[in-house]
């Protein structure tokens, strides 16, 4: 039988609640399917932090690439100083396993009400594809005359035209691969009869960021001109991009864009969706160690509660064992999570709609269970 090593980071928080959900549910998909998940636990978090002073070193992360992915709760501790664990394990794993992409669909189920009036499905229904170790998240930069009136910080946008490229060949082989079919409403008659089978979106700012911009976009054009003729290739600034978000979100297919531009939208997006409880993300290397997370915080005020949606870590979940070649057992869970809402049985996302419906974090992961079993 088919064996996945993956190391399970439950972290802060209701993190670990909502990680024992997805296990729930990822189990009886492996169990239906005919597949194992192996999960060997790692503590790193804020807790472990204020005890031993450790965040996330060299060998750990050496650790973690032997697994075939990795599943994370959520990071984040009320009495740790904003940054140190953000930027000491979740950016040490992004950087250190070459996650280079970092992966968000986008998409609205049944049920979910999304503050976007007159929107339906068929409306918001995209990816981000998010460069995900480079621009200023590199660090590149400093400080001088601290604490003068004179003092000067920099903080630089840098990348490599390789950099840009991976990125770009991972945007256009999943619009190729993974978005068809659907009712695209960004794709005119005109284009469908050319044969184009998606459209892949640039979002930068070329009119300001005069170099980074322009290496994105002749990259883009490059690439799409020759390798993707079939894939429809538009351009949005970013400020331009979070106004159609709002206004026309039908408009996006795949977005792929640098780093900090993707870390705003994306949060955008999540809200498009229906906020925070339902909105995953992947940090992938295509060629090793990916790790899937929920988007939410560690909301360490529920800890304990059992209030808290983990509807997000099932569908990081679910984006995890599709990574791993899982097909049939991913969809399966996306029918079932589909499902669930569209009957009502899950009646809201937000903790105050968990409890005003008799809801759980356990029960809702029991429902997912039992429908993937069926
Ligand atoms: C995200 C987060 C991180 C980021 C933070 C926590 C460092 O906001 O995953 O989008 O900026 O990438
Ligand atoms: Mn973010």
């Amino acid at each position: 039988m088919k064996t996945y090593k993956i190391a399970v980071i439950p972290g802060d928080g209701t993190g670990p609640e909502v990680i024992n959900e997805g296990k729930k549910v990822l189990d009886t998909a492996a169990s239906k399917y005919d597949f194992k998940l192996n999960y060997t636990n790692f503590d790193f978090g804020g807790e472990r932090y204020l005890k031993t002073g450790k965040i996330l070193d060299d060998s750990e992360v050496n650790e973690l690439r032997k697994f075939d992915s990795i599943y994370l709760g959520a990071i984040g501790h009320p009495d740790v100083k904003p940054g140190v664990l953000e930027k000491g394990i979740l950016l040490k794993a992004r950087f250190d396993l070459d996650q280079y992409i970092n992966l968000r669909p986008v998409k609205l189920y049944p049920g979910v009400e999304t503050p976007i009036k007159n929107k339906g499905l068929e409306d918001i229904d995209f990816v981000v594809v998010r460069e995900n170790t480079g621009g200023i998240y590199t660090g590149i930069g400093g400080v001088s005359m601290k604490g003068t009136k004179d003092e000067v910080a920099m903080q630089i946008m840098s990348y490599t035209r390789n950099q840009v490229d991976r990125c770009l060949k991972f945007a256009f082989d999943y619009t190729q691969k993974e978005r068809k079919p659907r009712p695209w409403k960004c794709l005119s008659n005109e284009d469908i009869n050319k044969k184009l089978v998606g459209q892949l979106t640039l979002v930068h700012k070329t009119n300001v960021l005069t170099y980074c911009g322009d290496l994105w976009e002749r990259a883009f054009n490059e690439m799409g001109q020759e390798f993707y003729p079939n894939i429809k290739r538009d351009y949005n600034h970013v400020d331009v991009s979070t106004m159609r978000f709002i206004k026309n979100p039908e408009w996006y297919d795949v977005i792929v864009t640098e780093n900090m531009f993707g870390d705003i939208i994306t949060d955008e997006s999540a809200e498009i969706q229906g906020g925070l409880g339902i909105a995953a993300g992947g940090n992938i290397n295509p060629e090793g160690v990916s790790m899937f997370e929920p988007m939410g915080g560690s909301a360490p005020k529920y800890t304990g509660q059992n209030v808290i949606n983990p509807l997000a870590a099932i569908e990081a979940g679910k984006m995890m064992i599709k990574h791993l070649g899982e097909k049939e057992a991913a969809n399966k869970i996306e029918e079932a999570v589909s499902a669930l809402l569209e009957r009502k049985i899950i009646k809201g996302l937000s903790v105050q709609e968990i409890k005003d419906s008799g809801s759980s974090t356990s029960k809702i992961g029991d429902w997912i269970a039992d429908y993937v079993a069926k």
